[in-house]
């Protein structure tokens, strides 16, 4: 598996993004303020990550999502390294990441990769996406925002 930048002139695999945030408008946003990445194997797009620019000392994944039969196999987790990687060697102290409370499973991977909760951005998603997100029987109200100071 290779990861590399996508080009300017390369399309973004809208289907994998929109997978990990179903509002085309934000995904959008951040794909134009952003550096997108993307996880190869045999010249197929498997996985991706956003990677943006916050604040001067930091960058935040704005995105990141792994083609579905692929999932599970370690494959998020190396986009995670991979952008660890880009963002220390880049000069930045901070690497940040935000999803919903009831993504379960992405709160657990996140962890395994160093991130730390630091915050909570109560009502973001009932204040930012129109239609109600449900994720393992939860309501998916706020957003749980992580960090690793690196
Ligand atoms: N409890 C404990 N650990 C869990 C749980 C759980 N319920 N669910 C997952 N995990 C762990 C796994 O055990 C594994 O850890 P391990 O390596 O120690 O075994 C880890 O989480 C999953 O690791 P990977 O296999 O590397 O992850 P994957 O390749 O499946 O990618 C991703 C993860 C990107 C979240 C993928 O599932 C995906 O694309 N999901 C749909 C889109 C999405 O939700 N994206 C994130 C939205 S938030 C954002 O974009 C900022
Ligand atoms: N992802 C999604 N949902 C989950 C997950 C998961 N990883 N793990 C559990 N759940 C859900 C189940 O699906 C179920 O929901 P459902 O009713 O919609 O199916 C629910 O959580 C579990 O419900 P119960 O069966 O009613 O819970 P249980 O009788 O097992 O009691 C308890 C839970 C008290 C936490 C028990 O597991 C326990 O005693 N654990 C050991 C002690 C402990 O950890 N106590 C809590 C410490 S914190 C404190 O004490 C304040």
């Amino acid at each position: 598996m290779n990861i590399r930048r996508l080009a300017a002139s390369e399309l973004p695999p809208m289907e994998l993004l929109l997978d990990a945030d179903p509002s085309r408008e934000m995904v959008d946003s951040y794909l134009r303020k952003g550096e997108t990445f993307v996880a190869e194997v045999d010249n197929q797009i498997i996985g991706v990550y956003v990677l943006m620019e916050k604040q001067e000392d930091s960058t935040e994944i704005m995105n990141i999502a792994v083609a579905n039969e692929k999932q599970g196999q370690g494959i998020g987790r190396k986009l995670i390294q991979h952008a660890i990687d880009y963002t220390r060697n880049n000069g930045f102290a901070k690497l940040q990441i935000g999803t919903g409370n009831s993504s379960i499973g992405q709160l657990a991977l996140y962890q395994k990769c160093g991130f730390r909760i630091v915050g909570i951005d109560f009502d973001f998603f009932l204040r930012n996406y129109p239609e109600p997100i449900i994720e393992n029987g939860i309501s998916c109200r706020d957003m749980i925002r992580m960090e690793i100071i690196l």
